[in-house]
């Protein structure tokens, strides 16, 4: 819906829910609906509002991951939404096309509010650099597809309590847009899958049961300049990816979680997931299949930073729930960043425990990964990356656009009991 100004409504309502993910129903929290969101899309160059009602029985509020806007709209810990109350953030989308998320940002209780079914997905358009050959068809050939791990306790999730390992929650049932053992009907001889692990901690490695290759097309903070053909993407939570996959007539194809290289440690590997396999979602191509154009050889253009604009050098430790030895306060302001600078972050896991950092506002490349260049699929647009134990990533970003000396964006690990815990800090663009 438009309003009067021109600018996109969309309206969530945060409430509780009762869901039925294959087994019966259970008590869930969604938005507008029992579980998850409603995909919320916008084009560059539109002002959207979002008249964001909380209708729980605790305060919560809701961040834009991804998303580039001003930190007012931003929905991190300091601007919480009462229950009951309405927040109705507003800001123009000024990025390109890509497949962002929504989810709860309420310091200490993110893990538990996502996992209880807030959150979903909120995809940008960009007509002036649409990519008309990829699958566009929203539903049919171009799928979202958010990727969850629950445990389930009778009729309810079971979130809290029991044991956990030191990452947090690890499910032992996938659920795919809340739904068990879920399937696909594919009309089309390819797929655009726009896969989002929305999980707490469990990090997965996507790749189809018969090892077949696929195109990844985009990352992040969007597509990239030219597909890159695979057979594994790993994404831990909070990443994205969007890939294209052939299916011929008829046939039955497992999109598939195989161990993914962690490289926290033997043991914290294993008691974090870095063994399972997991069946994620089945795709199941018709008799018949609709013919969809190959993917171009080229996508979009997509700059690279040069090291040498970079005006400043940040360091960041992650360990023992910190950053740098300091557990978040929503009182202190860790960095303070030029508006319109470049910086380099350099980011480094330091306790043998899996972790990742996620920087809002911006959209970041990776410079180095241990001194080498990048792999293919961390040479789009990032916003979250995995962190190897003991390596050392360097990421670029410019702060473009939004200043505001009296609130910040947050930097932390996505591993949301981590964030709970504090691995996560401050800054503001001034
Ligand atoms: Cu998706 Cu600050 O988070
Ligand atoms: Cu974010
Ligand atoms: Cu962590």
């Amino acid at each position: 819906r438009l309003d009067e100004r021109g600018r996109r409504v969309f309206e969530l309502t945060a409430r509780r829910g009762r869901h039925d993910f294959g087994n019966g129903p259970v008590a869930t929290w969604g938005f507008n609906g029992d579980y998850l969101g409603p995909t919320l899309r916008a084009k560059r160059g539109e002002e959207v509002v979002v008249n964001v009602h909380n209708r729980l029985t605790e305060a919560t509020t809701v961040h834009w991951h991804g998303m580039h806007l001003p930190a007012e709209a931003d929905g991190g810990p300091l601007r919480m939404v009462d229950a009951p109350g309405t927040w109705s953030p507003t800001w123009r989308i000024n990025q390109p096309a890509a497949t962002l998320w929504y989810h709860p940002h309420p310091h200490g209780s993110t893990a538990n509010q996502t996992y209880q079914g807030l959150a979903g997905m909120f995809i940008l358009d960009d007509p002036a650099t649409d990519v008309a050959a990829l699958p566009h068809e929203y539903g049919v050939d171009d799928v979202p597809v958010i990727v969850q791990d629950k445990n389930f306790d009778g009729d309810h999730l079971k979130g809290r309590g029991g044991v956990f390992g030191a990452i947090g929650i690890l499910g032992d049932t996938v659920v795919v847009n809340g739904t068990a053992a879920a399937f696909l009907d594919v009309t089309t001889d390819r797929v655009r899958l726009r896969l989002l692990n929305a999980s707490n901690a469990r990090v997965y490695d996507f790749g189809f049961a018969d090892n077949r290759e696929y195109d990844l097309v985009g990352t992040d903070g969007g597509l990239l300049a030219a597909p890159v053909t695979t057979r594994r993407v790993m994404l831990s939570p909070g990443e994205r990816a969007e890939i294209v996959v052939a299916v011929r007539p008829g046939e039955r194809v497992v999109l598939r979680s195989t161990p993914p290289t962690l490289g926290a440690g033997a043991l914290s590997d294993r008691i974090s997931g870095g063994h399972d396999t997991l069946d994620i979602l089945q795709l199941r191509a018709a008799a018949t299949l609709r013919a969809t154009k190959p993917v171009p050889a080229r996508l979009v253009d997509v700059p690279r930073f040069d090291r040498a604009a970079a005006t400043r050098t940040r360091d960041f430790s992650l360990a023992d729930t910190k950053i740098n030895g300091q557990s978040m306060s929503m009182s202190r302001v860790d960095a303070r960043v030029v508006k319109d600078t470049v910086e380099v972050w350099r980011v480094r896991n330091a306790d043998g425990q899996p972790h990742t950092f996620h920087v809002h506002d911006v959209q970041f490349q990776v410079l180095s990964v241990g001194g080498k260049e990048p792999p293919a699929e961390l040479r789009g647009w990032k916003d979250t990356i995995y962190l190897r134990g003991d390596v050392t990533y360097e990421i670029i970003m410019a702060f473009r656009d939004y200043a505001d000396p009296n609130r910040a964006y947050m930097f932390h690990c996505h591993v949301l009991k981590h964030e709970d815990q504090g691995m996560m800090g401050q800054f503001v663009v001034v």
